[in-house]
This record gives C-alpha cells, sequence and structure tokens, in this order.
C-alpha cells in the first residue's frame, strides 16, 4: 500500500500563497519578564461564534509561542493598510518590538495597540497537534473594531491593500 503523495515544499508555498489572507499581530505579556511581547500571524480566523473562538496557526519553532501560550492570553490585533513595516518588525527575532508602539491593556492584560484596525482579546483555550504547527484556540474576552479603517492584504509574499 503506498502512503499519501509527498508533496514538495516549494510547490506548497507557492500554491497556498495565493489564497489572500490579512494579517495580525498577537501580543501578550511574557510572565516571566512582565514585559510585552507579539508575533506576526496571517493564519488567524474566525472558528466559532457560540461559544466565541477564534484561532491561529503557531510554528513549533517560534520563540514568541510558548510566551504567550505561558500567559495563557493573547490579544489579536488586525493590522491597518499603512502597517506593513510593523508586520515585518513581528516577524523579526528583535526584542524590542514594542519600542515606539502605543499600546493599552486589555481586558485579559495583553496588550492592544492604538493603531489596530480591530482586535479581539482571547483567554487560551485550547491547543491542536498539527504537524509542524500547533492550531491555539482562543475564547475571546473582550473585542473592538475601529470603523472606516480598511486592512493590510498579504499574497504570495508580500503585503498590499484592498482596491477603492
Ligand atoms: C505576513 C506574515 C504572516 C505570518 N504568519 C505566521 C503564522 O500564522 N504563524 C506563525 O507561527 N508565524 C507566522 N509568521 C512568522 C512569525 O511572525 C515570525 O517569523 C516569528 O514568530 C518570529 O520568530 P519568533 O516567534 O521566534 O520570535 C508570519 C510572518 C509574516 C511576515
Amino acid at each position: 500500500m503506498s502512503g499519501p503523495p509527498v508533496i514538495d515544499p516549494a510547490t506548497y508555498r507557492h500554491v497556498l500563497g495565493h489564497f489572500l489572507t490579512g494579517v495580525t499581530v498577537i501580543t501578550a505579556i511574557d510572565p516571566d519578564t512582565q514585559a510585552p511581547t507579539g508575533l506576526a500571524a496571517s493564519s488567524f480566523t474566525s472558528v466559532s461564534m457560540d461559544p466565541p473562538l477564534v484561532s491561529f496557526c503557531a510554528a513549533r519553532t517560534s520563540t514568541t509561542w510558548p510566551r504567550l501560550r505561558a500567559a495563557g492570553h493573547y490579544c489579536v490585533n488586525i493590522l491597518g493598510d499603512g502597517h506593513a513595516e510593523l508586520s515585518r518588525r513581528f516577524a523579526s527575532k528583535q526584542e524590542r518590538k514594542f519600542d515606539g508602539l502605543a499600546w493599552r491593556s486589555g481586558a485579559s492584560r495583553a496588550p492592544v495597540l492604538e493603531e489596530a484596525i480591530a482586535w479581539i482579546d482571547c483567554a487560551l483555550h485550547g491547543e491542536l497537534d498539527a504537524g509542524d504547527h500547533v492550531i491555539a484556540l482562543g475564547r475571546v474576552l473582550e473585542l473592538g473594531a475601529r470603523e472606516g479603517a480598511s486592512p493590510l492584504a498579504y499574497y504570495r509574499g508580500g503585503y498590499g491593500r484592498l482596491a477603492p
């Protein structure tokens, strides 16, 4: 019996890159250092209304994910169309990702970025094994949106905006 087909990683990346997404920055307060931490994630999606659940996928290699996990709470900040640089910053390994950034504490204490066009504050609800990633499920605690703002788009490895 033959196993599942082997998919070439470059082809996988190329084809899946055709799925247009937004970009989020997922933030928490690191319980060890009490410092804000976060990473850029395009794998965010809504999951359930009752109960209110959202998800994102975290790479097992991420050094930020274990800190979000330890915090037990995180905030999903949805980026606007001027935020490509912010996305790059939170996709980097630099330590001082919050320098010069305005934020406040959400219901869970996780940082809500003032520039975000929408934010969803969550408690970690569960974690599913998913190959080289884990699927993190968050229970929504509080959420809000800035009306009239337009989102940052991510497509085939590049940033863009919605045409008016
Ligand atoms: C547009 C964009 C989307 C990304 N989406 C994800 C994601 O959904 N999940 C993930 O684990 N990393 C994602 N990354 C990568 C992380 O933001 C980042 O590279 C990594 O977390 C930084 O490493 P660290 O967690 O070790 O600090 C994305 C990067 C970019 C630029």
